[in-house]
């Protein structure tokens, strides 16, 4: 039964309506609100006017010190009415639009997945509690994921939410702690059967992600590309983590951002390989729970920029109009609402790379890919690529096979002033640039990156 109260504010929660031809410029989020405790960090979220608000989950902390003399799930509605009457919660409500997942304290219980026993009230009590309509697809599948996109064409945000906990495989434990840490840490779960996100919702992201849009922001309650920490993480079942990267690549899908949460501290994190450009996730947390002591930055080899302590959210802003193309700002804030950490990425970075959508040259027969030739040091090859950019020095003109000539997975080819000779003498580096190249030569290295040093006009055809 829903309480007079709870009824009031569900209606109360009722999500104001915004034009969805206008494009985002403002989006917050955040995770982790320990309903029981002040939330003014919500007031001045709401200060920043965003457009839409995406909760990542720990909404609420319904396991936590439970309401007496009622129900589990009694005592889960009487949390989330403490979190609906929260002052700052009130105004992000009349103000913005908000979406929502959830994690495991407002799912049910801590780091639970898919064995938890009450999951699917749990998600009657979460579609009611945010105003989800009756006819929604959220109403009759199992799992609260779901997806909206904004804006004109040219200007599209999607948002897609997943269910991290509804599928999810039960985690591994290690069999010693840690130092310093209380519990076991969770080691990966590679028994091929263990999931993340379950079949059905697998298929519903892979077809989400064919839908057309500028930038995905992809709502994941636990982090995707951090992966050297203990705790809840995607890394904790490899081949998911995998997956999904798969599945961004194969649906050639542009623009993904993760916004994660969880972790009670805030970070950026970035995977420059994986999904074919690079994997940006920011993760904020919490609203009232982020660490309040003193606590060094956590080991995290795809560190950008991290605030290991204190309550924060996150800020994404696009401006639309920057040149050379939108400009995405990731900020997390804090208290105050001011700018802790943040990144600046202008949104050509997050295409589909050669890796995926501009496949390399097929070589032909005795040629390889300049990737191959990366592991063929020493020997003589034939090497068949595409040039993605070049570069000159009064002797030399470099052609590399990525675009970024630091990228660990480009290849260059070195022409020295000896080569420019015959059919090459007038040749510059726009000669080449675009190009479809054929190289005969041995595989060397200068500076750690590997190369063909062309001294001779025969070693190299041009052949497109
Ligand atoms: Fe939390």
């Amino acid at each position: 039964m829903i309480r007079p109260l709870f009824a009031l504010l569900m209606l109360a929660s009722a999500i104001p309506a915004l034009a969805e031809e206008k494009p985002l410029t403002r989006i917050a989020f955040g995770s982790c609100a320990d309903q029981d405790r002040p939330l003014p960090i919500f007031e001045k979220l709401a200060d920043l006017k965003p457009e839409l608000f995406i909760a990542l989950g720990d909404n609420i902390y319904a396991d936590l010190k439970p309401e007496k003399g009622v129900t589990e799930m009694e005592s889960m509605k009487i949390k989330y009415q403490k979190l609906a009457a929260v002052p700052g919660w009130v105004k992000i409500n009349k103000t913005c639009p908000i979406m929502a997942t959830w994690d495991d304290h407002d799912y049910g219980k801590n780091d639970i997945g898919e064995e938890y026993k009450h999951k699917d009230e749990s998600q009657t009590i979460f579609l009611d509690f945010f105003n989800v309509p009756k006819d929604d697809p959220r109403r009759t599948q199992k799992g609260v994921y779901h997806a909206k996109t904004f804006g004109p064409e040219g200007k599209r945000v999607q948002v897609i939410l997943l269910d991290t906990r509804y599928f999810r495989s039960k985690l591994k434990k290690g069999t010693a702690p840690l130092p310093g840490m209380r519990g076991l840490p969770y080691v990966p779960n590679t028994d091929p059967g263990a999931t993340f996100l379950g079949e059905e919702q697998w298929k519903w992201l892979e077809a989400q992600l064919k839908q057309p849009a500028e930038i995905r922001l992809l709502g994941s309650s636990v982090q995707v590309v951090s992966e050297d920490h203990p705790f809840e993480k995607w890394m904790n079942i490899p081949a998911e983590r995998e997956k999904l990267f798969k599945v961004i690549r194969d649906a050639n899908a542009g623009g993904v951002i993760v916004l994660s949460g969880d972790r009670h501290l805030a970070e950026i994190s970035m995977l420059p390989k994986g999904i074919g450009y690079p994997l940006y996730d920011i993760t904020s947390s919490g609203f009232n729970q982020g660490f309040q002591g003193w606590r060094a930055v956590e080991k995290n080899s795809h560190l950008v920029a991290a605030m290991p302590h204190g309550n924060n959210f996150g800020l994404v802003t696009i401006d639309w109009m920057a040149t050379p193309s939108p400009r995405i700002s990731l900020q997390v804030r804090d208290e105050e609402g001011e700018i802790a950490i943040k990144d600046t990425l202008p949104l050509h970075l997050l295409k589909p790379g050669p890796a995926v959508a501009e496949l390399p040259v097929k070589p032909k027969e005795g040629a390889i890919s300049p990737r191959d030739a990366l592991k063929k040091k020493g020997e003589k090859v034939v090497v068949e690529m595409k040039v993605q950019a070049t570069g000159s020095s009064k002797t030399r003109i470099f052609l590399n096979s990525e675009k970024n000539r630091s990228d660990e997975l480009n290849f260059t080819i070195v022409l020295s002033t000896k080569a420019l000779t015959g059919k090459y003498e007038k040749a510059t580096k726009e000669t080449f640039a675009n190009k479809v190249i054929r190289v005969t030569g041995t595989v060397g290295e200068f500076n750690g990156t590997l190369q063909i040093v062309v001294d001779e006009e025969k070693q190299l055809e041009i052949l497109e």
